[in-house]
C-alpha cells in the first residue's frame, strides 16, 4: 500500500518559518509535502521560493497572498496548515484553517488576548480538528531534564518556584525594533516571550494557573526614556543613517539573510526590521515582575527584563525535600569599541542543574549537550510533527490548545493586571478552559 503523503500548506513567510520547511522538505521529504504558502509580502514568499528550488533541492510551490487564503486551501488541498505569521494573526489562520477542514500547527504563542483564545476554544469545538502549539523550549535537553528531576518527585512536593529571565541588549532589543514592540501585534514580551517562560513553568510543575498579579513599565528603551538619559536620537531606522558606535545598530544592507527577507521586500509593505530601539510608538514593556498563583497552590515570582549585559535564565524550586536550581547562560552582548577594560578575572559562565537535598549536600546534575537550534530543541520538535514514526513521548511536551491557552493567559492577565491594578483570574478570561488543576487534564 503506497505511504499517505501529508499536505502541508504554510502562512507566514518569515524568519522563523524555516524550522518547518526545511525538515519537512529535506530529512522528513518521504511522508510530507509542501503544497503551498502564503503571506502579505510576496517578497519574502519569493526569498522562500527561491532557497527551496536552490539550496534546498526541492522545488518551488505556488504562492498566495493573505488574502488567497481561502483559495489556497481550495486549490492545493493542505491536511494541516502551518501557521507562523506575526503572533496577532496566528487565530484568523488557525481557526479559518480548521473550518476549511484542515488540522493546524502554531507557533508560539497560540495568540494575544483573551476574546482571540476563546475564539480558537470555540473553533476547535465546532470542527473537531486539531491544533498543535510549538513550544519547542520543552524539547532543549536542560529544561527536559529538569521536568525527569521533578517527576522522579527528587525535591518532594513543590511549593514555591522562583523563574528571572534575562534578554540582553542585542535579542531583548532586537524585539524593539520590529513589530513585537506593538503589542496590538506581539501582546508585548508578556505573551510573545514570556509563553515560553509561563509554559515550562506549566509543564514542569503539571499546574494550571489560576491568578495572576503584577507590574511591568517600559523603563529603558522608547524616545522617552532616552530623553531622561540624554540619549539624542538621530534616526528612526539604522539602515541608511550614520549610526557610529550605536550599539544597537542593526544594518539590513549588509548580510545576505538581511537584506533577501526583510530589506528588499519592504517595497511591499514598508515593514521595516531596523527601527530604532529609542523611538516613539512602542507599547510593549521591557520590565516586569509577576506573582502567579497555581490551582494546586503553587506560587511562582517571575521577572523578564529585556535590556541587560547577558542573557539567560535562572530557575530555583523549593519543595519538601529540598531545592532544584537550574540556570541557563546564553551569552553577553560585548562591543568592542565601547569595551571596559574588566576589573578583576573574567568569570566562567556555564548552564548548570544543581540539587540541594534538605539536610545532605548538594550535588549537579549533568544537562545533556544536544545539536541543533534553540539547543537541539528545534530538530526534535520536527521529528515530532513531521516524522510518521516519532519516537513515544514520555515526558508530555506535545501540546496542544489546552496547554498553548494556559501558557497565554498568563501573560494576557498580567497585561490587564498593569492596566487594571487589580488581580486577575484566569478561568474567568477563558472559561473553556474548565477547572482542571493539573496541565496534562488539558489537551
Ligand atoms: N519558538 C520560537 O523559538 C520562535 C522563534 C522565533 C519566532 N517565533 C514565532 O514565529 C512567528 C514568526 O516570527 P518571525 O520571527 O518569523 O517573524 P517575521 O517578522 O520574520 O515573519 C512574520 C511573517 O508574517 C507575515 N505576516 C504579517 N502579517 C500577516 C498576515 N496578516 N497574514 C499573513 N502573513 C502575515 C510577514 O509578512 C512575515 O513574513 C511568530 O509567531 C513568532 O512568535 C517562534
Amino acid at each position: 500500500m503506497a505511504r499517505k503523503i501529508t499536505r502541508y500548506a504554510v502562512v507566514g513567510t518569515g524568519g522563523r518559518v524555516v524550522n518547518f520547511i526545511d525538515p519537512m522538505v529535506t530529512r522528513f521529504e518521504a511522508d510530507n509535502e509542501l503544497v503551498g504558502i502564503c503571506d502579505t509580502n510576496q517578497g519574502r514568499m519569493d526569498f522562500h521560493n527561491k532557497r527551496l528550488a536552490g539550496e534546498l533541492k526541492y522545488h518551488a510551490v505556488p504562492t498566495y497572498l493573505a488574502r488567497d487564503f481561502d483559495k489556497m486551501i481550495k486549490e492545493t488541498k493542505p491536511d494541516v496548515v502551518i501557521v507562523t505569521t506575526v503572533d496577532a494573526f496566528h487565530h484568523q489562520y488557525v481557526i479559518r484553517a480548521m473550518e476549511l477542514g484542515c488540522d493546524a500547527v502554531t507557533e508560539k504563542p497560540m495568540t494575544i488576548d483573551a476574546p482571540k483564545c476563546r475564539a480558537i476554544y470555540d473553533a476547535v469545538k465546532r470542527t473537531k480538528r486539531k491544533l498543535r502549539v510549538t513550544f519547542n523550549y520543552r524539547w532543549a535537553p536542560g529544561t527536559t531534564l529538569v521536568k525527569q528531576l521533578l517527576s522522579s518527585g527528587i525535591i518532594g512536593d513543590i511549593i514555591h518556584v522562583d523563574l528571572e529571565y534575562l534578554l540582553n541588549t542585542s535579542h531583548g532589543a532586537d524585539y524593539f525594533r520590529r513589530w513585537h514592540r506593538e503589542k496590538d501585534k506581539s501582546g508585548g514580551l508578556m505573551v510573545h516571550k514570556s509563553t515560553h517562560h509561563f509554559d515550562l513553568v506549566n509543564w514542569w510543575l503539571d499546574a494550571v494557573p489560576q491568578e495572576v498579579y503584577g507590574y511591568g513599565r517600559l523603563a529603558f528603551y522608547g524616545k522617552e526614556n532616552a530623553k531622561k538619559r540624554g540619549i539624542k536620537v538621530k534616526y528612526d531606522r539604522y539602515t541608511g543613517n550614520d549610526t557610529g558606535n550605536d550599539p544597537f545598530a542593526l544594518k539590513l544592507d549588509g548580510s545576505g539573510y538581511m537584506l533577501d527577507l526583510y530589506r528588499e521586500p519592504e517595497k511591499y509593505d514598508g515593514y521595516q526590521r531596523d527601527r530604532n530601539v529609542f523611538g516613539e510608538n512602542i507599547t510593549a514593556e521591557d520590565t516586569m515582575s509577576l506573582l502567579v498563583k497555581y490551582r494546586t497552590g503553587v506560587v511562582l515570582n517571575y521577572s523578564l527584563n529585556a535590556y541587560l549585559p547577558r542573557e539567560g535564565f535562572g530557575v530555583m524550586f523549593n519543595g519538601t525535600k529540598g531545592r532544584l536550581e537550574y540556570r541557563e547562560e546564553h551569552g553577553g552582548h560585548v562591543v568592542e569599541a565601547l569595551a571596559q577594560k574588566p576589573q578583576g578575572e573574567e568569570p566562567i559562565y556555564k548552564s548548570h542543574c544543581v540539587v540541594h537535598p534538605l539536610f545532605s549536600k548538594p550535588y549537579e546534575v549533568k544537562i545533556p549537550v544536544a545539536e541543533g537550534g534553540h539547543g537541539g530543541s528545534d530538530p526534535l520538535l520536527a521529528e515530532q510533527i513531521f516524522s510518521k514514526k516519532p519516537p513515544k513521548e514520555k515526558w508530555g511536551r506535545n501540546a496542544g490548545h489546552g496547554q498553548g491557552a494556559a501558557s497565554i493567559l498568563i501573560g494576557i492577565a498580567a497585561n490587564q493586571c498593569f492596566k487594571t491594578g487589580k488581580v486577575i483570574n484566569i478561568e474567568k478570561l477563558c472559561p473553556a478552559m474548565g477547572k482542571a488543576k493539573r496541565l496534562s487534564e488539558l489537551t
